[in-house]
């Protein structure tokens, strides 16, 4: 069975850690007889540039029409303040998939520690997964943009916070059991909806799972002060943007953190969680492993590959192990080099 692979490199670093995770792609379906096929098209700044729109209704179909959807990063200095943006055709991506539930996790595997900014008694023991909903919120509400005065409104209906809370609940039970779902309802109408809405979910089909509500201040400063205390954390889309920016440092850097954003069917996108890093892009820097992982995630959760992504993640530990890593990590290595080190423990 040959697997379709929608493949979007997009802006900055994003072509360099694409071509990384590709080359480990092609190492690992070598060695577990997968058979890959990469469709690439245009998109973010690129696309703008090429065909005045940064997502090409030619890009948008080819992802439509793939087993799953890997993306380098969009954005940059060049398009902003434009009239087109790139970030806006990844919203619409992500939207046009259906894609709403965006897995982000973070670990620091035992003797990783030193990579933490955090006392190694803190870092020890880190390992929780952010679902952030990622198709409805403040992202997707009307707007209004005038000189002096702006409107981003923000809404949740009842079902779009149920479906990623069972993700959430259904995630924590093949973990540690445990779910935090982070809100702000002691300010927000939206947030007061989604704890009543996840409340309900856990009343009538979770009550074996351990749940708990933190507001999302409190969260920013539990995540750095006992971070080992977190299972499954859910939250709304513009939360979770924040929170997994600030987790993903945790484990030593940005460049280290994955994503997986899923719907009801088997087809997801792949990314990871960083930008176009644009104060690194074209030096050959950029710490591929977030790319790499999030093409392991890509093996597992669409294209029904689990151990040839058991074989990726292994490999990246592996590499970390032995020391390898780019300069955001306290490495020596190019993009380049840690990639095939990876590639050297593929098995
Ligand atoms: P960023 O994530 O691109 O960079 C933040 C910092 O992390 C920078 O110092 C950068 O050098 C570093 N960094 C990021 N990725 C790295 C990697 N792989 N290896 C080593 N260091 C890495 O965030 P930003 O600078 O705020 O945004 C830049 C552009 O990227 C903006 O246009 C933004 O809209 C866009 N962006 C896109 C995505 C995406 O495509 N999913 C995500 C976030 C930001
Ligand atoms: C991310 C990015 C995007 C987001 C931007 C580029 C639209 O920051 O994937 O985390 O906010 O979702
Ligand atoms: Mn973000």
């Amino acid at each position: 069975m040959t697997r379709k692979i929608a493949f979007l490199p997009g802006d900055g670093v994003g072509p360099e850690v694409s071509a990384a995770a590709r080359r480990v792609l092609d190492a690992v379906a070598e060695t577990h007889s997968l058979s890959l096929k990469y469709n690439e098209y245009l998109f973010g700044g690129a696309a703008i540039d090429t065909a005045g729109d940064p997502l090409p209704s030619e890009t948008k179909t080819g992802c439509l029409e793939a087993d799953a959807v890997f993306l380098g990063a969009v954005g940059g200095p060049k398009w902003d303040g434009g009239a087109l943006r790139p970030e806006k055709g990844l919203l619409d991506l992500r939207k046009a998939l259906g894609v709403y539930a965006n897995l982000r996790p973070t670990s620091i595997a035992a003797g990783m520690e030193h990579l933490s900014p955090l006392k190694i008694e803190r870092a020890k023991d880190v390992d929780f997964l952010i679902v952030r909903e990622l198709t409805g919120g403040m992202y997707f509400g009307d707007r209004t943009e005038g000189n002096d005065t702006a409107r981003d409104e923000c809404l949740y209906t009842r079902e779009e916070v149920s479906r990623v809370a069972r993700i959430a609940f259904e995630a924590a039970r093949k973990r540690k059991g445990k779910v935090a779902s982070v809100d702000k309802a002691n300010v927000l109408a939206t947030s007061r909806l989604w704890r009543n809405a996840v409340n309900d979910l856990h009343q009538a089909e979770f009550q074996d799972v351990e749940f708990s509500h933190v507001l999302v201040d409190a969260m920013a400063m539990k995540l750095i002060q006992a971070p080992a205390d977190f299972d499954v954390i859910l939250t709304e889309n513009l939360f979770g943007d924040i929170l997994s920016d600030e987790a993903s440092v945790l484990s030593g850097s940005i460049g280290l953190a994955p994503s997986a954003s899923l719907g009801d069917g088997a087809r997801g996108l792949f990314e990871p969680i960083h930008g176009s890093a644009p104060d690194i892009a074209g030096h050959g820097k950029a710490n591929p492993v977030g790319a790499i992982l999030s093409a392991a995630m890509m093996l597992r959760y669409s294209l029904d590959a689990g151990e040839a992504a058991d074989a990726i993640e292994n490999a990246v530990a592996g590499a970390l192990e032995q020391g390898r890593g780019t300069s955001d990590i306290g490495g020596e290595d190019t993009t380049a080099s840690f990639t095939e080190a990876i590639m050297a423990l593929i098995e």
